[in-house]
């Protein structure tokens, strides 16, 4: 196994691996949003004998996520492993070696509720459920983590001192 930082040579074989995945679980991304996240050199693919088989693209902050300094926070946008290698904690390991290798006090990530394959993971990881907001389906925003482009609908009970942040995000629809 090992791991790619991602460049964006490779983007043409994430928008392949994306391809793969319902938009209904899924938010894909677009060529420009994926060169923004990549330049950040926060983004990895995994490699077993010499292919990709799954990829985690994530970047910084450019401004305080709920209250947490921006430059604490990395943003995971999203994580891809290819249906044949699924349930070997792929996206576990991946986050893994983005946080070994770009040591932040908080990752901060979102999901779908429907996603069960990915809230398992990740809860298994260590992330932990801050809230739940509603999906706002007119932004065009990649990741609208700012309290502003959302309808909050859930809250943490305790203050906030989690390592990882889940946001679990509700379809409006
Ligand atoms: C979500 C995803 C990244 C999880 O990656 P993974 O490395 O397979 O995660 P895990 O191996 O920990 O498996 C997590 C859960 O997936 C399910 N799972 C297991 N094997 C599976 C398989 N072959 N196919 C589909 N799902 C499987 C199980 O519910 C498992 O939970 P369990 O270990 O408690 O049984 C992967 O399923 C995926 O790429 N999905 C499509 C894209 C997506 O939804 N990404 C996340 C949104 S950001």
């Amino acid at each position: 196994m090992k791991f790619k930082k991602l460049t964006i040579e490779d983007i043409p074989e994430i928008i392949r691996m994306e391809n793969t995945v319902s938009g209904s679980i899924y938010q894909h991304n677009t060529k420009e949003e994926m060169v923004e996240m990549i330049s950040d050199g926060l983004s990895y693919g995994l490699l077993i004998n010499q292919k990709m088989v799954g990829f985690n693209l994530a970047f910084k902050a450019t401004e305080d996520v709920y209250g947490i300094p921006k430059d604490d926070v990395i943003i995971s946008d999203a994580t891809v492993i290819l249906e044949e290698y699924r349930g070997n904690s792929y996206q576990f390991v991946l986050h893994s070696h983005r946080d070994k290798k770009h040591k932040r006090k908080y990752v901060v990530t979102k999901t779908s509720p429907y996603n069960l394959a990915s809230l398992k993971n990740l809860l298994k990881y260590g992330f932990k459920i801050d809230r739940l907001i509603e999906k706002d389906l007119s932004s065009k925003n990649p990741f609208p983590y700012c309290e502003e482009s959302n309808k909050t609908v859930g809250y943490p009970t305790k203050e906030p001192k989690y390592l990882r942040y889940l946001l679990v995000f509700q379809s409006s629809d």
